[in-house]
């Protein structure tokens, strides 16, 4: 079986932490067990591009257990589990390309390696998969019936090349369904960005300054977290809604200009390009923290902050010291998503609902009776409802339901005071 992983040898700490991911993704399992049944993509050729963690490694063999012959590859060259992606190969049979710490052109050749496969479904985490099919492979789109995206940055990508009239595919997008976004984004980053930081730091929250840029699900989160370890919390925003909704929840809201002076530690998560550069690095204080939770690798200009403070030094694992103007700047995990790159990625219990609404919307696309037409298309409405109500379920939290009083009273129009 081709693969490309560290260490085969690590394969058995790999599984015990699959396992124990499993424990918490009760929401995956039925979906194992209809799919065991349903067999939805019965020897059809998956590729999927992911982070390679012990709950995706949950995924991959959900997908198996429905049909599905999976290739997979990592998503981001920092965010590899080593050990679950020798468990991957070794212990479950699933052809897996990824290397913690792989070079970019490493990155693209395991995303060739998994396109070589002549994949009909494909899963991105970013849409680097997707890019690469419409740059290079364009003879192979007519055949894909068609794919999913996971998270923000990798839905805007589509969106845009939708708009532009360049996307020969279908996509679901994952992303925006409420049963991952409102939890995965929110819950999840914030809890796993601040788990990356303390591992990578050591750092105590409590009565430090710290700046999140973007309020959106994820800064959502991870501000309200940062705020419950008692650090004072300051937001920066482009979205006059969203700078409102973080005002009104309590935190301080001013700009980055401004935020630069007062930050210990800055964490961005905007999707965006260049939101922390060089004028800011110079504002801040001597031993300030800087790191990033969006997808990629560009919302702090890392490039430009070489340029004038030369090349870092590694003071600890994933903390690099730049010295500029004479103040220190530490900056977390190169500046790629410190909460995979630094700890574990979102814990399972919140990767139990974007997984099965990942796979269920996977299945639906694999399962349609004529070929939907390219686009990006949102998780179908039942999908949602079915994995809230098994989340709820497995939870053991029992909700009420309308009465037919109350479903006429909803729907009609006529009754008022
Ligand atoms: N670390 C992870 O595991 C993880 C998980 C989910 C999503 N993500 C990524 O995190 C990023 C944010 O995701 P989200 O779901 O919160 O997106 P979102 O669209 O809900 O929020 C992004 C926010 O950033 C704001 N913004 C844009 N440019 C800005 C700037 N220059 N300064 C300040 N604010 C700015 C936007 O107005 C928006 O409110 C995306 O790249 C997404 O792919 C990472």
């Amino acid at each position: 079986m081709e693969h490309d992983v560290k260490d085969l040898s690590l394969a058995a700490e790999g599984k015990r932490r699959i396992e124990w991911a499993e424990r918490d993704m009760p929401v995956l399992r039925s979906v194992r067990e209809k799919f065991e049944k349903e067999q939805p993509f019965a020897g059809k050729v998956l590729a999927a591009v992911l982070h390679v963690t012990a709950e995706t490694a949950n995924l991959v063999r959900t997908l198996k257990a429905g049909g599905a012959n999976v290739f997979l590859a990592a998503s981001n060259p920092l965010s590899t589990q080593d050990d679950v992606a020798a468990a991957l190969v070794a212990e479950y049979q699933i052809p897996t390309f990824a290397i913690k710490g792989e070079s970019t052109e490493t990155f693209f050749s395991h995303i060739e390696a998994l396109i070589a496969q002549k994949p009909v479904l494909t899963m991105d985490d970013g849409a680097d998969l997707v890019s690469t099919l419409h740059q290079k492979h364009s003879e192979l789109l007519p055949q894909i019936l068609g794919g999913t995206e996971e998270t923000t940055t990798g839905v805007i990508r589509l969106r845009a090349m939708h708009k532009d009239g360049a996307l020969k595919m279908p996509i679901v997008a994952v992303n925006d369904a409420k049963t991952k976004n409102l939890f995965d984004n929110r819950y999840g980053t914030g809890q796993s960005t601040l788990d990356g930081i303390i591992r990578a730091t050591d750092m105590l929250l409590a009565g430090k300054a710290v700046v999140v840029a973007g309020y959106g699900w994820c800064g959502k989160g991870v501000a309200s977290r940062a705020r419950g370890m008692g650090a004072v919390v300051i937001v920066t925003e482009v979205d006059p809604i969203k700078a409102l909704e973080a005002a009104m929840d309590g935190f301080v809201v001013t700009t980055m200009d401004n935020a630069a002076k007062l930050g210990d530690l800055f964490v961005t998560v905007t999707g965006d390009i260049n939101v922390i550069t060089v004028e800011h690095f110079k504002r801040m204080k001597d031993g300030a923290v800087v790191c990033n939770s969006g997808h990629f690798d560009v919302e702090i200009n890392l490039k430009e902050l070489k340029k004038m403070a030369g090349t870092p030094t590694e003071v600890r694992r994933f903390v690099e010291e730049y010295v500029l103007d004479g103040k220190r700047i530490y900056v977390l995990a190169e500046g790629r998503l410190v909460n995979l790159s630094a700890a574990e990625g979102h814990p399972a219990s919140v990767m139990d609902m974007s997984f099965a609404t990942q796979a269920t919307a996977s299945a639906w696309m694999a399962t349609q009776k004529s070929a939907l037409a390219p686009g990006v298309y949102d998780v179908p409405e039942y999908v949602e409802q079915d994995i809230a109500t098994l989340k709820l379920a497995a939870m053991g939290i029992q909700i009420d339901h309308l009465t037919e009083e109350q479903t006429r009273y909803l729907a009609s129009w006529q009754e008022g005071t």
